[in-house]
């Protein structure tokens, strides 16, 4: 009886509500009318501020376990048809809860190479797959949007989230994330690429005032953003926790409502940091739809606002029609009833394979990898190649994964033996230190990672080792996350203890004639000048995802011939890095005379301008340990000549590359520009395309097309507001790295191209 009494109860909900107009079936606008100034105060917060009314209350607490551990939900209003959509982080998988309380399964999800991995591929159809996989977990899961990818310019070195980011370039960053976007939304979830714009660095991230130049936003800061947007249509973008010359950029209309909506013609939704930005009605006016996760705080002033008419509702009205259309995209809208399965075994292979192409290999003296197949045994050395290898970053870019494979294991898995006396010396000395390491994580939660000095072999030890094994090989780590920044001593150089063990290998293997190799295991750019003439080989392997320690032994076996780039230079030294001296770290020594503070975390002058990474190193004729677009294959290339031909406004540059080694690898080509001397001072090199080759076979040869846009040709004159291209000689360089450039061509533009945009 209890049973039908009920169901007849549901029925009649569902004809109340079938007389009010409902999400997908009438118009967005009419569905908004029919909201309450209430329901709109709370559709423009996310969930979290627990509702308004009991019945709210009890929708939204349900909401908020449709997915253990997402990050944020949007409000549902059942009687106008709307559902919750589920944002979960982040950049390198999906990031929920792997448990749930009163279930056995399990909700783990693949942990995939970090952002500065895959943009190291050049590889968009490979990133794209990459995307792919993640999103599918994303639906399959129950979420609705993936809040990635992190996109911002890797400006200095020593920001904490640098490995949720991809580049100090804009286009190598733009055409990677628009790749990664392009294949999660393959999948019917949506993507939220973040964070718009300038939240370059960690320290005081809620409060610092980043003051930028229009031309260094327009040509480097806002240009990735620009190129995702228009290339694969986020469903939603994420605006940054910083102010932007003076402030939050949620609140910024010129940003949210003139650059991105107007002028690139952004179609999806803006959703606030989580907490961030400080006035709920300038975030509304902004363009800035819906505040995340939601304050309760935010959610009364909106509510004031709207019945005092200090805030239109119509202004509302159109952040609520923006939420909606992306909730009505939604699989949770449409009805997709998600599996909670799945193929993880199909995305630990996506994983293994597309980490391996985002290997760099940065030196290989006299063919010491790969591994020679008759060798017997490896001496492998460095905390880092144990159970401290580092899958991913800590924070939101962290996932839950079921595993990691490290390298001792990978080695194991290849069937390739180590030398169990180390084995045995480092599994004791880390399960030693688990506690404090624990500990460390317990005290420091996402900020900062614990640093297990490294284990010291005596030079007995070493001898026998050398005697023993065929190689050495040593990995060194670096791990950090969002809500610090990293420092130079320790997270930048290596440690005395590091270097002290590098020294002692390298003496004790060279003096027994065998080779040493330094595996890099880090979120970001490491010191090398100082140490990388002590080994015969280094591969850098950044945070390769759960399956690195595999990925990592197919480089080494030559199974897989890495083709991985640098996204980023690895200068000399901490001081040539051309923010140094306005980065928030240790070495910033700027005195805010009003406030007599040591450091600038108040604000950041973003002094340098567009002379971010190898613009400033190219132009200003700065060595450097491993220039951007660096990287190494175990086999060579020859570049043919370049031809350029223009096809209405594009510039096509071809030519044909040939695998002159002698196993089977891929290349990627990168076009530069040098512009004609004009008004504005111009660096010596822009990246203008890249692409990479097929896997070419020996002698094997390939005809590539580089194409790019007269408008690329462009700089931003801010006398005039203007993208602005001069006539004239346009030196066009195809080349391995920035640094080793094989062609070159003149290409001609005959009159002065010019676009006028609105002003800041
Ligand atoms: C991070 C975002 C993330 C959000 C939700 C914030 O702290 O900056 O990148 O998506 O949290 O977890």
């Amino acid at each position: 009886m209890k049973k039908v009494i009920f169901i007849l109860g549901v029925i009649t909900t569902i004809n109340v509500h079938a007389q009010l107009p409902q999400l997908g079936k009438a118009a967005i606008k009419e569905v908004i009318s029919s909201m309450t100034l209430e329901e709109k105060a709370q559709m423009v917060n996310g969930a979290s501020t627990n509702g308004y009314d009991s019945t709210s209350k009890l929708l939204i607490s349900q909401a908020k376990n449709l997915v253990p551990g997402a990050a944020g939900i949007t409000t549902p209003i059942p009687r106008l048809g709307i559902t919750s959509a589920v944002l979960s982080d982040g950049p390198a998988g999906l990031r929920i809860k792997p448990k749930r309380p009163n279930s056995d399964a399990t909700f783990y999800c693949t942990g995939f190479p970090v952002a500065t991995l895959l943009a190291a591929t050049w590889n968009k159809d490979l990133v794209q797959n990459v995307g792919a996989a993640m999103g599918n977990e994303t639906l399959e899961y129950g979420a609705d949007v993936l809040l990635a990818p992190g996109m911002n310019i890797q400006r200095n070195l020593l920001n904490g989230r640098n490995f949720e980011y991809y580049s100090e370039d804009p286009l190598l960053a733009g055409k990677t994330a628009a790749a990664f976007v392009r294949g999660v939304q393959s999948q019917g979830v949506g993507t939220s690429i973040k964070h718009f714009a300038c939240n370059n660095q960690e320290t005081n991230r809620h409060q610092t005032n980043a003051i930028v130049s229009q031309r260094a936003l327009r040509e480097l800061y806002l240009k990735n953003f620009e190129i995702a947007v228009k290339e694969s249509n986020p469903w939603t973008v994420m605006t940054s926790y910083n102010k932007l010359n003076g402030r939050y950029t949620s609140e910024t209309p010129v940003l949210i409502n003139t650059i991105l909506r107007n002028e690139w013609g952004f179609k999806g939704m803006v959703m606030s940091d989580w907490h961030g930005g400080s006035n709920p009605i300038d975030q509304m006016l902004a363009g800035n739809d819906l505040l995340e996760p939601g304050r309760k705080i935010d959610y009364d002033t909106l509510l004031k606002s709207l019945k005092s008419g200090k805030l239109a509702v119509s202004v509302v009205d159109k952040n609520i029609e923006r939420i909606l259309e992306m909730v009505q995209k939604t699989p949770r809208f449409t009805g997709y009833i998600p599996s909670n399965k799945p193929d993880l075994k199909a995305h630990a292979l996506v994983t293994r394979q597309s980490a391996t192409e985002g290997l760099v290999l940065l030196k290989n003296e006299k063919q010491a990898l790969p591994l020679k197949s008759s060798l017997k045994n490896v001496a492998l050395f460095g905390v880092y190649s144990y159970d401290l290898f580092t899958a991913g970053g800590t924070g939101s870019g962290d996932v839950n994964k079921a595993y990691v494979v490290n390298l001792q294991q990978g080695f194991a898995n290849a069937n390739i033996p180590l030398e169990t006396n180390f084995v045995a010396m480092y599994s004791k000395y880390i399960g030693d230190s688990m506690p404090f390491i624990k500990k460390s994580k317990e005290i420091k939660g996402w900020q900062r990672t614990y640093h297990l000095p490294e284990l010291l072999p005596t030079e007995i030890d070493l001898k026998a080792s050398a005697a023993n094994s065929d190689i050495a090989i040593i990995t060194f780590g670096r791990n950090s996350g969002e809500g610090s920044d990293r420092i130079i001593n320790y997270d930048f150089v290596l440690t005395d203890g590091e270097k002290k063990l590098l020294t002692d290998v390298s003496n004790a293997f060279h003096k027994a004639g065998k080779k040493v190799v330094v595996i890099l295991n880090i979120c970001g750019v490491i010191e090398t000048a100082s140490w990388k003439n002590l080994p015969d080989a280094i591969l850098v392997a950044w945070q390769p995802g759960q399956e690195g320690g595999n990925s990592i032994v197919d480089v080494l076996k030559g199974i897989e011939n890495p083709s991985g780039k640098l996204p980023v230079t690895f200068p000399v030294n901490y001081e040539e890095v051309p923010s140094a001296k306005n980065f928030p770290s240790e070495y910033a020594t700027e005195v805010d005379a009003t406030k007599d503070k040591k450091r600038n975390v108040d604000y950041t002058k973003y002094e340098e301008g567009i002379y971010v990474g190898y613009r400033h190193y190219s132009t200003f004729g700065k060595t450097v340990s491993y220039p951007f677009g660096y990287g190494l294959s175990y086999t060579s290339f020859k570049y043919g000549n370049l031809k350029v031909t223009t096809k209405g406004d594009d510039i096509i540059a071809t030519l044909t590359i040939t695998n002159t080694g002698k196993v089977a690898g891929k290349e990627v080509a990168e076009l530069y520009i040098t512009a004609p001397k004009g008004k504005l001072d111009k660096p010596k090199y822009e990246l203008k395309a890249f692409t990479k080759t097929k896997l070419l076979q020996p002698s094997e040869s390939q005809t590539i097309e580089l194409i790019f846009h007269k408008s690329d040709l462009a700089s931003f004159d801010e006398s005039s507001s203007s993208w602005v291209a001069d006539a004239g000689d346009y030196k066009i360089s195809v080349g391995a790295s920035v640094e080793d450039i094989r062609t070159k061509v003149v290409y001609n533009l005959p009159e002065k191209w010019e676009k006028k945009v609105k002003g800041w």
